[in-house]
């Protein structure tokens, strides 16, 4: 059979994806030893304390990744140590409850554990159990834990932390990252909740610089394309404009490369060229965080394309009464054969959309979009819905 010659290896794809891991970090690696060293006590004298760090820093400074790396060395050195140490990461965004939240844990850490049944607080404790009676210790990373904090509330924070406090004379088991874009979540939290969160240290993570980018994406595109199909020129295009345009966000960045890629295969080209960069830029808007996207729920998806759509239509709108937005909706749903939601469970949904950060809503409650541009936001749901038009 005749195969179109493709820019990308065969598995390239995966190693775009933002849920990927690298081998390596450019300009990371130093976090990720700093990490390693603080948190290495839990392997050298497991039990003593529980080891508590805050990452913070915008969006697309390797923050998530950074965490990962650090959780697959640290479970490397248990094992080789002949400890038991599981690493769980847990995006706070993707989670809506806290029975969520932690059935999400209990999943990566003791699948087996029935959760049905139970409330938060008694799988809490029956997490708590399964650690003890394996031997196990965990580092959890509670990812983006500023936007569980202003959704879900405190209570989670104080809850697990509480649970490793208040015991005494048995071994600490459970270990915190904390990542949040910024601290100013801790001001927000009572002083009960702060004084058992206390995290130990603290790493800000400063966004990448032109010459950084050019190093991470150089990495990537030997990891991901084939052999001269990006040149250095169109790395260091992608760096130039990443800085420009995405306040040096490694994951616009990626998202770059990754549609420049694309079009060059649409098109037939053997190698990626600026124009195709260009065009993927316009297609690209650093402000839309497909993570932030992907982890929203069918009908958070659903009427966000509905809103989108609307506003391509309705280009001189800033904001559109939810009325008009939920008519929008309604038909979305039956494109997609999905049973619509009520008013009710509407105005709840654009609430969660404006909670994250996604959409804004006035004091009339009309929604708008402001940072992304309407029809962008249309074609990455569509695609991401499934039916692209
Ligand atoms: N130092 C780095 N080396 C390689 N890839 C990186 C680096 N920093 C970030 N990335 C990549 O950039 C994207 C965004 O990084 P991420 O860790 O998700 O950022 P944050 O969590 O701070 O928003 C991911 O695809 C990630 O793999
Ligand atoms: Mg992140």
């Amino acid at each position: 059979m005749f195969t179109r010659r493709s820019v990308f290896k065969p598995d390239g794809l995966k190693k775009l994806d933002f849920e990927y891991v690298p081998p390596r970090l450019p300009h990371r690696e130093e976090y990720v030893e700093r990490l390693v060293d603080f948190l290495r006590p839990i392997i050298e004298r497991p039990g003593a304390i529980s080891e508590r760090v805050l990452i913070t820093g915008r969006s697309g400074t390797g923050k998530t990744v950074t965490a990962k790396k650090t959780g697959e060395i640290m479970e490397r050195i248990a094992r080789n140590r002949g400890k038991k140490l599981v690493y769980a990461h847990v995006n706070c965004r993707a989670t809506g409850s806290k029975f969520a939240l932690v059935q999400r844990i209990i999943h990566q850490v003791a699948p087996a554990l029935p959760v049905r049944g139970y409330g938060p607080i008694e799988l809490l404790h029956a997490l708590w159990d399964y650690l003890n009676e394996h031997d196990c210790f965990l580092l959890l990373t509670l990812d983006e834990i500023d936007y569980y904090i202003r959704t879900t509330g405190e209570d989670i924070v104080y809850e697990l932390t509480r649970l490793t406090d208040e015991v005494k004379n048995v071994p600490q088991r459970i270990n915190f990252i904390f990542i949040s874009r910024n601290g100013g979540f801790l001001n927000v939290l009572s002083p009960s909740t702060l004084s058992k969160f206390r995290p130990q240290e603290r790493f800000d993570f400063p966004p990448y610089n032109e010459l950084q980018l050019r190093d991470i994406l150089t990495e990537r595109v030997k990891e991901a394309f084939n052999e001269n199909c990006v040149s250095e020129e169109i790395i260091d295009f992608i760096a130039r404009n990443t800085c420009k345009y995405g306040h040096g966000d490694a994951r616009y960045a990626i998202q770059l490369l990754l549609a420049a890629g694309l079009i060059a295969d649409r098109d037939g080209y053997p190698m990626v060229i600026p124009e195709h960069v260009r065009e993927a830029q316009e297609k690209t808007d650093p402000r839309l965080r497909d993570e932030d996207i992907v982890v929203l729920n069918e009908h958070q998806k659903l009427l966000l394309l509905a809103l989108a759509r609307s506003l391509a239509d309705r280009k001189e709108a800033v904001f559109l009464p939810i009325e008009e937005v939920e008519e929008a909706y309604n038909v979305v749903c039956e494109e997609y054969s999905k049973q619509p939601v009520g008013r009710v469970m509407l105005h709840a949904l654009a609430s969660e959309l404006k909670a994250a950060g996604i959409i804004v809503i006035d004091s009339d409650f009309r929604l708008g979009l402001d940072g992304v541009k309407a029809e962008v936001m249309e074609r990455f749901l569509e695609n991401l819905l499934g039916k692209g038009r």
